[in-house]
């Protein structure tokens, strides 16, 4: 009889299992973001894992060249830099005008739309004068605006110095950069919550990630909150330029364009760490990334890397910048 029972169940059980449509039996994780819509340098994202309504002001690229008489004895490794982007042209009204004036416009626009953080991410001056940085501080200080900063690739570059990036970017970060980041925040890595949004900050302006800013990440990923992440050099994306450096299969020694001009060790013979490919395995494969944000290229592009919206601004030093909407779903 018993035997009976169980036939009867399981037949009744694989019927229903056959008849089920296919989203019952494997429903499907629910997305982190139901929809993105994007008008100039506005970006509506909207999520349900959201309960108030954020709005973030990305900018990256400044480029300022600020120096004073302390920079004397640097001048032979910031020259070219210290001439660079001296006057741009306004990302709107195509009028020239200087980087000073695109990064006070800037701070401006997130204080009228009381924006609740503005996001700096990598090369906002052109080598690490501490004239510069303290004039950015300043600026910062008097608009009371609530920002976060992490390096690029110049920030801490002082052209035929002698040493590797990473060891570098470590000495000129302790030395000069630190008062740009938040008290006892980790230079290479750090979040900022914005109420239920995550705002990760990484470091990737030497392309490559370090085991530990790898661990920061998985953890973060675990946390399952809504992460906006943060970096100056893009992920990979397929058929870009090797700009979209960090676990780019190009990136190598030989393919390595600007050294001799930045006057700095070209990239490794053997391109990325096992590190930096997974790291950007782990951004793609997780399910609580908003969208990721970045810099570098100085020009506006979007990609969709497998699930993964993937933003870089335009330079800030032309006055431009992304406003980020997250919206919780209507
Ligand atoms: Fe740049």
């Amino acid at each position: 009889m018993k035997k009976i029972c169980f036939l009867v169940l399981l037949a009744t059980s694989l019927f229903t299992f056959a008849n089920k449509p296919v989203y019952d039996i494997y429903p499907k994780q629910e997305p982190i973001r139901r929809s993105i819509s994007v008008d100039g340098n506005r970006i509506s994202i909207y999520s349900k894992n959201v309960q108030q309504l954020r709005h973030i002001v990305f900018a990256a690229d400044t480029h300022l060249a600020i120096s004073d008489e302390r920079e004397n004895d640097f001048k032979q490794y910031s020259a070219r830099m210290a001439d660079a982007y001296r006057i741009t042209k306004h990302f709107r009204t195509g009028k020239e005008m200087t980087t000073r004036q695109a990064f006070l416009e800037t701070i401006n626009h997130s204080k009228k739309s009381n924006a609740d953080l503005l996001v700096l991410c990598g090369d906002i001056i052109n080598f690490p004068s501490e004239a510069a940085v303290e004039w950015c501080r300043q600026k910062l200080d008097s608009a009371q605006v609530n920002y976060s900063y992490t390096a690029g690739n110049h920030d801490w570059h002082y052209e035929g110095m002698s040493g590797s990036s990473i060891d570098l970017r470590d000495k000129w970060i302790s030395e000069r950069l630190m008062p740009l980041y938040p008290k006892s925040a980790d230079p290479l890595m750090y979040y900022i919550d914005v109420k239920d949004v995550r705002v990760l900050m990484i470091d990737n302006s030497v392309y490559e990630i370090l085991p530990r800013q790898l661990a920061f990440l998985q953890e973060q990923i675990k946390t399952g909150k809504p992460l906006l992440i943060c970096m100056h050099i893009p992920l990979y994306a397929e058929g870009r330029s090797v700009g979209y450096g960090c676990g780019n299969p190009n990136w190598n020694a030989n393919t390595d364009p600007g050294y001799k001009t930045e006057r700095r060790l070209p990239w490794p013979e053997k391109g990325h760490s096992k590190t930096t490919y997974k790291f950007r395995e782990e951004i793609l494969n997780a399910k609580n990334v908003l969208a990721v944000f970045c810099g570098h290229i100085h020009a506006e592009t979007v990609d969709m890397i497998g699930n993964t919206p993937q933003f870089v601004t335009q330079m800030n030093g032309t006055g431009a910048y992304y406003d980020i909407y997250i919206y919780p779903e209507m």
